[in-house]
C-alpha cells in the first residue's frame, strides 16, 4: 500500500482531520487490554502454580477487558510457553501478544495464533520494556516477520515511541497498529507532561493519516490515564502494572472495572 501520511499539524499547518474524524465517530470509547504478566510474575517468584494465570485472564474477561495481554520474554521471566497456550484455549477475547521480533518467539507465536502479536524491543536486564522499537534501524527484519504473521491471520501492531519517523516506517513495513509508548508521558510532570500528551495527539493524528490504528500503553495507570483515554483516535489502552498492583488491595475483577470506569468516557 503506497499511502500518503500528512502530519501538517506536527509542522504547523492542518492534518489529515476527514480520515481522522471518521475514525474517531466509529471508535468513541477505548478498548482495554488488561495485561496480566504480573499475575505470572508472582507465580514465578515461587515457580508455583498461584496465582492461576488463566484464572486470572476469566476474571479480567468477566470485568469487561476488552482483550488480554501478555509478554512471552525471550528469558521467559513471567509468562511460559505454555500460558499461551491455555489462555488461548480459554479466554474467549482476543488474546495480544507482546514479543520481540526473536525467531524462537517468532515461531511460538505462529503456533499459537493469538490474535494479535505486538513486537516489541527486549533487553535482558530491563525491568520492563524502555521506549519503542527502532523500526527504522530493523527494518528489513520487521518488514518480513510482519508479512509472516499476516499471511497467517495475525494482526501486527508495533511498539514505538510518537516520534514521525517510526510510525511511518511502521505504516511501510506493513504493521496494521502502532501501540504508542506512553512511559515518557507517564514519568513526566508539569509542563513537560502537557507536551507529551500533545506529541500522542499529533503522532496519533498523523499514525490514522497513514492508515494505521492507533493503540497506546505503558506507564498507564489510575491518575494518569484520561488524558490519553480523551485523545481522539485513540482506540486501545493496554494497561498492566497498576491493575494488577491495585488487585492485591482490591481484588481483581474491581481493579479491572475501575479501570474501565476511567477508560472507557465518551471522547468529546
Ligand atoms: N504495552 C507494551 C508494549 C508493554 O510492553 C507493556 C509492559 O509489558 C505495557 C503496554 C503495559 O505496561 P504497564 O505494565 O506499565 O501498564
Amino acid at each position: 500500500m503506497n499511502r500518503t501520511c500528512h502530519c501538517e499539524s506536527a509542522s504547523g499547518g492542518r492534518g489529515n482531520l476527514e480520515i481522522a474524524s471518521s475514525l474517531r465517530s466509529s471508535q468513541r470509547l477505548c478498548r482495554l487490554g488488561v495485561n496480566i504478566d504480573h499475575i505470572a510474575t508472582l507465580r514465578q517468584s515461587r515457580r508455583g502454580k498461584e496465582p492461576d494465570l488463566v484464572k486470572g485472564a476469566l476474571i479480567c474477561e468477566k470485568a469487561g477487558a476488552d482483550s488480554i495481554v501478555c509478554h512471552l520474554r525471550e528469558d521467559r521471566r513471567h509468562i511460559q510457553d505454555n500460558d499461551l497456550f491455555f489462555l488461548k484455549k480459554r479466554i474467549k477475547i482476543p488474546l495480544n501478544l507482546e514479543m520481540a521480533a526473536a525467531e524462537e518467539i517468532v515461531k511460538i507465536a505462529l503456533k499459537t495464533r493469538p490474535s494479535r502479536v505486538t513486537l516489541v524491543p527486549e533487553k535482558r536486564a530491563e525491568l520492563t520494556t524502555e521506549g519503542g522499537l527502532d523500526v527504522k534501524g530493523n527494518f528489513k527484519h520487521l518488514k518480513k516477520t510482519i508479512a509472516r504473521f499476516k499471511k497467517a491471520g495475525i494482526s501486527v501492531s508495533l511498539f514505538v515511541d510518537p516520534e514521525i519517523s517510526q510510525v511511518k516506517a511502521s505504516q511501510e513495513a506493513g504493521a496494521q497498529f502502532v501501540e504508542l509508548h506512553t512511559g515518557i508521558y507517564a514519568n513526566q510532570k508539569g509542563k513537560g507532561k502537557e507536551e507529551e500528551l500533545e506529541k500522542l495527539r499529533k503522532m496519533t493524528e498523523f499514525a490514522i493519516s497513514c492508515g494505521l490504528k492507533v493503540d497506546a500503553g505503558h506507564g498507564l495507570n489510575y491518575e494518569n490515564v484520561v488524558p490519553v483515554s480523551r485523545v481522539s483516535g485513540i482506540i486501545g489502552l493496554n494497561i498492566g502494572y497498576s491493575i494488577i498492583g491495585y488487585a492485591l488491595f482490591i481484588g481483581l475483577e474491581k481493579a479491572v472495572k475501575e479501570m474501565l470506569k476511567l477508560v472507557k468516557e465518551e471522547k468529546e
